[in-house]
């Protein structure tokens, strides 16, 4: 198996390792981890990056010491931060949200929260700035007018990439869409709400996604469609890597601990589709972890990531899978179903015969068995 190094631009959210373990049934089951620790061990596993939301690292007491520390860190282990986050979603005042809060004030104090990460972000050459709105939704339809709320988070999206603008930041949004947890229904709840909202803001050029596996498999949607998507509209700026079974609590596993076979497709798509953005694993090591099992986790996502990759490239290459893509007609889809200087008047005047059409058995079965014996390392 290969060894992950910096050039495979691996990245890890400073709250993924450091996750004590509290849940909503539950106290905590690990102590709280430092961040100098964080970033040395990262580096030292073979990750390029760490990313964090303003409260993983500091509290209105220790802000710049805290920054410091980090700072000194990354000199001493070449570890990067591509992306930084706020937390709109812990304290109290954001129980009704941030940017969509019914009450002003909070929705002007959360806009603060933001600018100023903005500010450290920029200072620590993120490029990539998220926004997860966990908190922005309702659980009651009666409480929440979705409308005037699609308005004000146009409003802070359109304040955030006029500030970036006016500073000369070099850094783009990403939105991060989830259909529910922890509110009962979040607003821009999958890729596509949030592509076509992307498209009302100022600067929609600054605006891209970061979408995560587990969140678009909990409305039972099939990411890699998401991604190609994101993708074709040139929208994927950052992605978050973790695993999840089927429609239910977000379970933000292992990558690949949960749908294997779509965690194979993603890599074949990311590899070969000429995404350049960090490989960002948004996870939760077990609460049955103790700090061995936790940096375990960390080789677990970087080592499923190399592995799909290098099984996929392999897929690719076999001759007889190369036979059955052709039968499956997977190339064919690149030509124009018109040929050049045709039109519509072209085809209603040709005849065609559906039946005979129908008669073609395309191979699908077969592709996707090849795939998945390359996948459990057979071939
Ligand atoms: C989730 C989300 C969060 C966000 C992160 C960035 O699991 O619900 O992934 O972890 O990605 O907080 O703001
Ligand atoms: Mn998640
Ligand atoms: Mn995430
Ligand atoms: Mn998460």
């Amino acid at each position: 198996m290969s060894t992950p190094t910096p050039a495979d631009k691996f990245s890890f959210g400073l709250w993924t390792i450091g996750w004590s373990g509290r849940d909503p049934f539950g106290e905590a089951t690990r102590p709280a981890l430092d961040v100098v620790e964080a970033v040395h061990k990262l580096a030292e596993h073979g990750a390029w990056g760490m990313s964090f939301h303003d409260d993983d690292l500091f509290d209105s007491t220790n802000r710049d010491q805290q920054v410091g520390r980090l700072q000194t860190a990354l000199k001493e282990t070449g570890l990067t931060i591509p992306m930084v986050t706020t937390n709109l979603f812990s304290h109290p005042v954001f129980k009704d949200g941030g940017f969509t809060s019914n009450d002003r004030s909070v929705r002007r104090y959360a806009l603060q929260k933001v600018l100023r990460n903005v500010e450290l972000a920029a200072e620590l050459g993120a490029q990539t700035y998220v926004l997860w709105g966990g908190r922005e939704g309702s659980e009651y339809d009666t409480a929440k007018d979705v409308r005037a709320a699609l308005d004000r988070y146009r409003e802070g999206l359109n304040l955030l990439t006029q500030f970036v603008t006016d500073r000369g930041y070099d850094i783009r949004f990403a939105i991060e869409p989830k259909p529910n947890e922890p509110r009962g229904d979040i607003l821009l709840p999958t890729i596509g709400h949030a592509l076509a909202f992307i498209t009302s803001l100022d600067r929609p050029d600054l605006v891209g996604l970061n979408p995560e596996v587990g969140h678009e498999q909990m409305a039972g949607l099939n990411f890699v469609h998401g991604i190609a998507q994101a993708l074709w509209h040139g929208k994927l700026f950052h992605i978050d890597l973790n695993g999840q079974r089927s429609i239910k609590y977000d379970q933000d596993l292992v990558f690949g601990h949960g749908d294997l076979m779509n965690a194979f497709a993603l890599v074949d798509l990311l590899e070969t589709a000429g995404y350049e953005g960090p490989r960002h694993f948004d996870y939760k090591p077990s609460r049955t972890e103790d700090f061995t099992g936790v940096w375990d986790s960390v080789k677990a996502n970087m080592q499923t990531y190399l592995l799909l990759k290098e099984r996929a490239a392999a897929f690719r290459a076999d001759p007889e899978v190369q036979e059955a893509l052709v039968t499956a007609g997977v190339a064919d889809l690149a030509q124009p179903t018109l040929t050049d200087g045709e039109g519509y008047d072209d085809l209603l005047a040709e005849s065609f015969d559906p039946d005979q059409l129908a008669q073609r058995g395309y191979g699908f079965v077969r592709l996707n068995q090849l795939a998945l014996e390359h996948l459990a390392g057979a071939r």
